[in-house]
């Protein structure tokens, strides 16, 4: 049975931009945030406190943060992958929320937080309690649950190990991320139903990147399995800076209008949604990689009154 209502978690501010090539100006992030809070957008995760060596495109995040304005209702979380990315959230007025992230494949671990999986986890668990004593909220990330760009398949078991474990330690939701969009929707019905033998099915979110064109089918196929929450990147930015060649997150377009075309309810204007990913396009000088975008960017100009 689908779900009636779907929480999207808006992730291209960070997801989206960290991959870009060139910095992007502050202040057009933003107004990119203020925007997708504008569309209706409940969750919009505004950066990450990692090292500026390894993103160098996040290390504005505390001045981000400072500069919007927050509204009631919408939660802005932040990327802390150890206790210096803790301190740092905790120093900005107005953090309720932050993200930490895990992988299921041992190699990802290496390149994207130059520790095992293992180590990543006793990592975790400090970060997760100490930020849960602060108050904060705490959403845990699993990458590469359906394919990982180093070792190839990924065993759902581990998956679902990892994502107990983050569970356990006291994260409120599990963002199962196809870091690199392989996935395909049978393996991953397979690989839900695995992790919800650990975490309950409405405890978990999708992220899935749509290098291969997939994520929608897959989409579809994790609702059908009890999954209600899902991620994605206006316009389709951004990819991984240790995922060579994965491409962005599914585009909020997208999932907004195969949503809204089931009946399925998510607070989110797709007019609203639309100037955003314009405004961005514009910012980055290319346009929307979302088809959805694309298609009604081309029906209003032919009809002007149809927006
Ligand atoms: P490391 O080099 O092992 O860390 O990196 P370290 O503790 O040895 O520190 C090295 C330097 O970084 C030191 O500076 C630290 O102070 C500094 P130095 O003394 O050389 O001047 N440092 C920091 N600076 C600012 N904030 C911090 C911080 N920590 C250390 N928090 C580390 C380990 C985890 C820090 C590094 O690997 C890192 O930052 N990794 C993050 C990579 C990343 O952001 N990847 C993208 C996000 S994950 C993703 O996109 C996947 C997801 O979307 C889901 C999916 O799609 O699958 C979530
Ligand atoms: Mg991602």
């Amino acid at each position: 049975m689908l779900p009636r209502s779907v929480k999207l978690v808006e992730v291209g501010p960070r997801d989206g931009l960290q991959n870009e090539p060139r910095a992007v100006p502050t202040a057009v992030k933003v107004d990119l945030i203020e925007r997708l809070a504008t569309a209706g957008l409940a969750v919009i995760e505004a950066g990450s406190f990692v090292s500026p060596k390894w993103v160098p495109q996040m290390a504005d995040t505390a001045d981000v943060l400072a500069a919007i304005t927050r509204r009631p209702g919408v939660s802005y979380p932040v990327l802390v992958p150890n206790a210096k990315g803790l301190d740092a959230a905790l120093a900005v007025t107005g953090v309720e929320e932050i993200a930490v992230f895990g992988a299921a494949s041992e190699a990802f671990s290496h390149r994207n937080t130059n520790c095992s999986i293992a180590e990543g986890l006793e990592r975790f668990a400090g970060v997760i309690a100490a930020a849960r004593d602060r108050g904060l909220r705490v959403r845990g990330y699993v990458s590469c649950v359906l394919g990982c760009p180093y070792e190839g398949a990924v065993n759902p078991a581990i998956v679902a190990r990892v994502a107990g474990d983050l569970f356990d330690m006291g994260c409120y939701e599990i963002s199962l991320g196809d870091t690199i969009g392989a996935g395909t929707p049978l393996a991953a019905q397979r690989m839900v139903d695995a992790v919800a033998k650990r975490v309950p099915r409405d405890r978990l979110a999708a992220h899935f990147h749509d290098t291969y064109g997939q994520a929608l089918a897959n989409l579809l196929a994790v609702m059908e399995r009890g999954v209600s929450v899902i991620d994605s990147s206006v316009s389709g930015l951004g990819g991984c800076p240790y995922a060579q060649g994965a491409s962005g997150n599914v585009a909020t377009e997208d999932v907004l209008y195969m949503l809204n075309g089931m009946g399925i309810e998510t607070g989110v204007d797709m007019d609203a949604l639309l100037r955003a990913g314009a405004m961005i396009g514009a910012a980055l000088g290319r346009p929307p990689a979302s088809r959805v975008g694309r298609a009604l960017a081309r029906r209003d100009q032919a009809d002007p009154g149809a927006a």
